[in-house]
């Protein structure tokens, strides 16, 4: 890895996908092995079930739904940040530092006004903070909307995760072609991460292939994971020779990323 803050190491690196498909999980496990690799890394927790923040091992708290909730209800509040920058207010009271990675949380837009509010917090806090990072990772919540919507509109790189179904594939088809036709706005990269795949998934990864999607990497199914996630353990916690751990070694390689060490 070269210096920290040089342009080129600054990627902004989103992972979508149909519900269920992993995002949240390889989303926890790629945030544990860049930062082994001392990447300096924001991870945002874009999905409002706040599930990347637990994965991680941390307790939700500063959430951009609650500091959007004080800026509404709160005159006070509004005065004390007076001319304080959005951006800096966004750095100083919603970024958590976990040790190894900071992390950003979307959270529950609650109290008055419509979801949108959050969400445009949300982009401001990425656009803003990304460019303070070696590497942000973000877990987008399930589905089309924050791609179509221009939530996540600054990307180096689109990961479509999907299960081992065609359902999935289709999914990522879709997103991918909204990133393109509505969403982001500059060149990057869009790669496939197939998921709790079974075996080879031979078939699958011709489907992919004829769908035109570039398989960057292939997740097998990880009972550890399952396990972890029934007990209430946080994902980081995996033991570094499980499968998927193994697995997302490999995809950072091909995303040219530092791999993490073995410990
Ligand atoms: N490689 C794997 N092997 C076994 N189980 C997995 C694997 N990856 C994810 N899972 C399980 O699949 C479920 C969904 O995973 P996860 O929460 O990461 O998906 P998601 O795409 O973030 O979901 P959502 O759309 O709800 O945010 C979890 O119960 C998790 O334990
Ligand atoms: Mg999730």
């Amino acid at each position: 890895m070269e210096k920290p803050g040089e342009e080129n190491q600054r990627k902004v690196i989103a992972l979508a996908g149909k519900g269920g498909t992993g995002k949240t999980t390889l989303t926890a496990i790629m945030a544990k092995l860049l930062a082994q690799k001392g990447c300096h890394l924001l991870a945002v927790d874009a999905d409002p079930p706040i599930s990347l923040t637990y994965a991680l091992g941390a307790e939700p708290k500063n959430t951009l739904g609650e500091l959007r909730k004080r800026l509404i209800e709160d005159p006070r509040e509004k005065r004390e940040i007076g001319d304080r920058h959005i951006r800096e207010v966004i750095r100083q009271e919603a970024v958590i530092h976990l040790g190894g990675v900071d992390l950003l949380i979307l959270g529950q837009a609650e109290g008055p006004g419509c979801f949108c509010g959050v969400n445009e917090l949300l982009k401001f806090g990425i656009e803003s903070l990304a460019q303070q990072y070696d590497i942000t990772l973000i877990d987008c919540e399930a589905g089309i909307e924050q791609i179509n919507r221009r939530v996540i509109s600054r990307l180096d790189t689109l990961l479509l995760v999907s299960d081992a179904t065609l359902k999935g594939l289709r999914t990522a088809v879709y997103l991918r072609d909204i990133a393109e036709k509505h969403g982001v706005e500059k060149e990057y990269r869009v790669g496939l991460v197939l998921n709790r795949v079974p075996g080879g998934a031979a078939d699958l990864q011709e489907q992919a292939q004829a769908l035109g999607l570039d398989l960057l990497g292939l997740i097998p199914t990880d009972d550890r994971v399952a396990e972890f996630d029934r007990l209430g353990r946080p994902t980081v916690l995996l033991p570094e020779d499980s499968p998927s751990v193994l697995a997302v070694r490999d995809l950072l390689t091909r995303l040219d990323l530092p791999a993490g060490s073995r410990t």
